[in-house]
């Protein structure tokens, strides 16, 4: 048993933020106990830590991040999704055919991504099946809780980075079986989205979500030329997302779909049928995919949506930045189009960056009694003249804070150092 003082700041849910001032939480093993205003007698021998005025929030979940992109973080942003691909980002991708590149690239990226507040995440890596089971080792190594997919796309890229559909096949398969077990960070398929991937290969990554009863990733309904290529691609299928219907990829583990800025009826339709996550990754949408979700109007019509980075056509690899953001893009999506866009609410960006996501991953995202404790300190936001509610420095760190208002970060119960 360990207690904390802080001011405690988590979503109660969708709308409403749980405000404790000037409270202790008690926290046994890797869960949390309770929190009071007062420390209850039975508690006062445990160890406390005592972060004065420091707001304590939980960790931060990125449903869609591209770890071999980081290296692009910031780069080449006037580009536009299909040029972006293939003059930006293939030629990175290219490159992890080099274990020794990768690793040095995939160090920094998962030590960043901790250092910003990130215990979760749904993480591509590339069709390299060396680089990206050195990223699922080291990411199941520091304890992120998550997914890692090999990425599958064997028409449409490169020729170093276009795949044989049998051979990609058989590599994902050697990845499921060896890191399906994995304590932390699971194996995912990949495919990367429809213009990169035949009926061939998907149907076969079905057959392996069946088997493993394997999660599943890709980007949905993105852009109006990939939602345009998808439907001439897949001409049998109504929409993006039923190609993976089809071949039977919904109906195991669960289903993360970036951006879903496009989507018609029967994508929302397929997406609740099988309970998956939309994910919204704002700067990516600002810099690369020039489209905005309806985040409002979705998270009205019953659909799990989280934030994501998308670096590198997201630029920041904090999601707190993306919470603020996506507040912005709402009210730009109303403005635009007001006759079906809500602007959302702060509460809302926060709730999905953190205890709507939190359920993918074993019960956290939050710091309410019975969550797994993975949580930060937030520090350092308030002015001199103006000192700062919970509330306020939560949302503040996420307009303007940084990586350094970040003073502690707690794992599975254990503070990290470092
Ligand atoms: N669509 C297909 N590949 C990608 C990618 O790497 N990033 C983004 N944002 N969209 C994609
Ligand atoms: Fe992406």
């Amino acid at each position: 048993m360990q207690i904390i003082h802080a001011d405690i700041v988590y979503s109660e849910d969708r709308e409403h933020l749980a405000v404790h001032p000037d409270s202790y939480i008690a926290v046994e093993k890797e869960k949390v106990k309770g929190i009071w205003p007062v420390l209850p007698e039975e508690y006062k021998s445990a160890p406390l830590t005592d972060y004065g005025d420091g707001v304590l929030i939980p960790a931060l979940s990125d449903l869609h991040v591209h770890a071999p992109q980081y290296l692009n973080r910031g780069l080449e942003m006037d580009l536009l999704l299909a040029d972006w691909l293939d003059q930006c980002t293939f030629p990175m991708e290219a490159k992890y055919a080099d274990p020794e590149f990768a690793k040095l690239a995939y160090d920094a990226f998962v030590d960043d991504m901790i250092a910003n507040g990130t215990m979760h995440a749904c993480v591509y890596g590339t069709i390299h099946s060396e680089a990206t089971s050195y990223l699922i080792e080291r990411m199941d190594q520091k304890g992120i809780k998550g997914f890692v997919g090999k990425i599958n796309m064997d028409r449409s890229a490169p020729d170093d980075l276009r795949e044989d559909p049998d051979e990609s096949i058989r590599e994902t398969e050697i990845f499921l079986e060896k890191y399906s077990k994995n304590r932390n960070t699971r194996p995912i398929l990949t495919p990367r989205f429809a213009p990169t991937c035949t009926r061939e290969l998907i149907n076969g990554l079905g057959k392996l979500g069946r088997k493993y009863n394997a999660a599943m990733q890709t980007h949905l309904v993105e852009s109006l030329w990939e939602a345009e290529q998808a439907r001439l691609l897949f001409p049998e299928c109504s929409c993006d997302t039923e190609i993976y219907e089809r071949a039977g990829l919904m109906e195991n583990g669960p289903v993360i779909g970036g951006h879903f800025i496009f989507p018609s009826e029967d994508d929302i339709r397929i997406m609740k049928k099988y309970d998956c996550y939309a994910v919204h990754c704002p700067d990516a949408t600002i810099s690369v995919i020039a489209g905005i979700m309806k985040t409002g109007t979705l998270l009205d019509r019953g659909l799990k949506i989280g934030l994501g980075s998308d670096i590198s056509a997201g630029h920041h690899i904090g999601v707190y930045t993306q919470a603020a953001r996506a507040v912005q893009l709402s009210k730009l999506k109303q403005f635009y189009e007001p006759d079906d866009n809500r602007k959302i609410t702060f509460p809302e960006a926060f709730w999905m960056a953190t205890k709507q996501s939190g359920k993918l991953f074993g019960g956290t995202g939050s710091l309410e009694p019975g969550a797994v404790f993975d949580a930060l300190v937030i520090d350092g936001l308030s002015d001199a003249a103006r000192k700062l509610t919970p509330e306020q420095v939560v949302e503040r760190f996420c307009y303007i804070g940084t990586k350094e208002n970040i003073k502690a970060r707690y794992m599975n119960g254990e503070v990290l150092f470092g």
